[in-house]
């Protein structure tokens, strides 16, 4: 177990293009558990292997459901829209609105190397789109409508309630 630095914005890592995984090795398995580790140190929903400075494509996600690990990830389809507000570990105390599909469908490896294919909706939906964009070098800060800003709409929300 450990927690690897998160790589932030500006950081080459995080605009290039990431390689396949064609094996599991103790390496690889080993920068996953590392993934797991980091994102649940910095209460992520998600996390993508360029974040900690490995260029593979390897991504992790938990939205509070059940953890999972994706290699290899694509989204095949996808269905309806969804406008929310969306954050990155890479982008520390940053939020933005972005319009992403309320429902995917994603293919992939899972940590066996096994085939999958999984449907996912709402957050984790958004939370998979987010994630692969990052395999392909992109950040959700491209795709935010409106202004970037500094506090979560559910903290400005709870502000004004006091
Ligand atoms: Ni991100």
């Amino acid at each position: 177990m450990a927690i690897r630095k998160v790589r932030e914005v500006g950081d080459d890592v995080l605009t290039k293009e990431c390689r396949e995984v064609k094996k599991m090795t103790p390496r690889i398995s080993q920068l996953i558990d590392d993934m797991f580790d980091t994102m649940y140190e910095y209460n992520g929903v998600g996390l993508a292997a360029p974040q900690v400075g490995v260029l593979r494509r390897i991504i992790v996600v938990d939205v509070g459901e059940d953890p999972r690990a994706l290699i290899n990830p694509r989204i095949v389809s996808h269905e309806g829209t969804q406008t929310g507000e969306e954050g990155c570990l890479s982008f520390p105390g940053k939020y933005g609105i972005v319009t992403r599909p309320m429902k995917v469908t994603v293919e992939g490896l899972d940590r066996n190397m096994n085939p999958v294919s999984w449907e996912a909706e709402g957050l984790l939906a958004r939370c998979f789109c987010h994630e692969v964009d990052h395999l392909d070098g992109h950040m959700y800060t491209e795709f935010v409508e409106g202004e970037i800003h500094d506090v979560a709409m559910e903290e400005a929300m709870e502000e004004e309630d006091e």
